[in-house]
């Protein structure tokens, strides 16, 4: 065998001694969840990390993926602030399109490259119990707040990991839509990074990998930061050097790490196999976010 090859796989044998039976929570979504190959490549890496030993647990996003079949259907997907107003017929499309299209094709994915992938939506087994998300938003101190109400738009409030423990401890491989269930039994749309982080926290994760289309987090000269503690991520917040799209991200992060999840990467899903970069290399591939 080619030398390199073997100093590889040896450099991985630390990473996967240390992380025997870890729960890694994997938010996926973007183009990796998009494009043919890296599809491919996700089902295989998440298929190695269960056969090595490893507890992954996927949630998956979807937005663009409904966002097509609404416009199939002739609802024309509308937002505010980021947040998709969530009607009931938009409710009725987002259900079907996460828990049954998409969850499904990862599922089949996984199954093929011979893991054994079982999809969930946040109803299952009472996993993901959500209120209605209120969200006042006041642009400077002399303006009116402005109260946005986007519908079915959930914040979390519960989870009950039981049905994700039992099926992981018989050999099955998790796939979580990020849609939950109210008190009342109506159904919420929910963001799939704050579902991840909360999953997380609930399963006492190692690692909450977040697959975004970026290398990670850059800093103000737009190198490439490897590794860094919520301090200083907390700061670049604040100096606006971390900006737009990346701060939910940094603050469901910040709320694992402060659940007592170790270490939150995240990385690049548009890099071939990413997430075994991350785990089984020293350097790893993105920005780790650490406590
Ligand atoms: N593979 C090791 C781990 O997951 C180290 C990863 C380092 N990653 C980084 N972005 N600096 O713990």
């Amino acid at each position: 065998m080619n030398p390199n090859v073997a100093d590889i796989l040896i450099e991985s044998l630390p990473y996967i001694r240390k992380f025997a039976g870890m729960t890694i929570v994997i938010k996926y979504g973007g183009h990796a969840m998009v494009d043919e190959q890296l599809k491919e490549d996700f089902a295989r890496d998440v298929t190695l990390l269960k056969f090595v030993g490893l507890n992954p647990v996927v949630v998956h996003g979807g937005g663009p993926q409904i966002n097509q079949v609404l416009e199939r259907m002739g609802i024309s997907p509308k937002f505010v602030r980021g947040m998709r107003l969530t009607d009931e017929p938009t409710m009725d499309v987002v259900e079907m399109v996460l828990g049954g299209k998409v969850n499904k094709a990862i599922v089949a994915q996984i199954n093929r490259q011979g893991g054994r992938a079982v999809g969930l939506s946040g109803k299952d087994g009472g996993l993901i119990q959500a209120k209605k998300m209120k969200i006042v938003h006041q642009e400077t101190a002399d303006e009116p707040p402005e109260i946005i109400d986007p519908g079915l738009v959930g914040e979390v409030t519960q989870i009950n990991p039981l049905i994700i423990d039992t099926l992981a401890k018989q050999g099955f491989i998790p796939i979580i839509a990020p849609v939950g269930s109210g008190e009342a039994g109506e159904t919420y749309n929910l963001n799939a990074d704050l579902v991840a982080s909360r999953v997380a926290v609930a399963l006492s994760a190692g690692r909450l990998i977040y697959l975004t289309d970026v290398d990670g987090v850059l800093g103000p000269e737009g190198g490439l930061i490897s590794s860094i503690d919520a301090k200083t991520i907390k700061k670049m917040v604040e100096e606006g050097t971390i900006s737009g799209g990346m701060i939910p991200k940094i603050e469901y992060a910040l709320e694992a790490l402060r659940g007592g999840v170790q270490k939150v990467p995240i990385i690049n899903g548009k890099r071939r196999h990413a997430i075994l970069l991350e785990l089984f290399t020293d350097s790893g591939i993105g920005t780790e976010v650490t406590v």
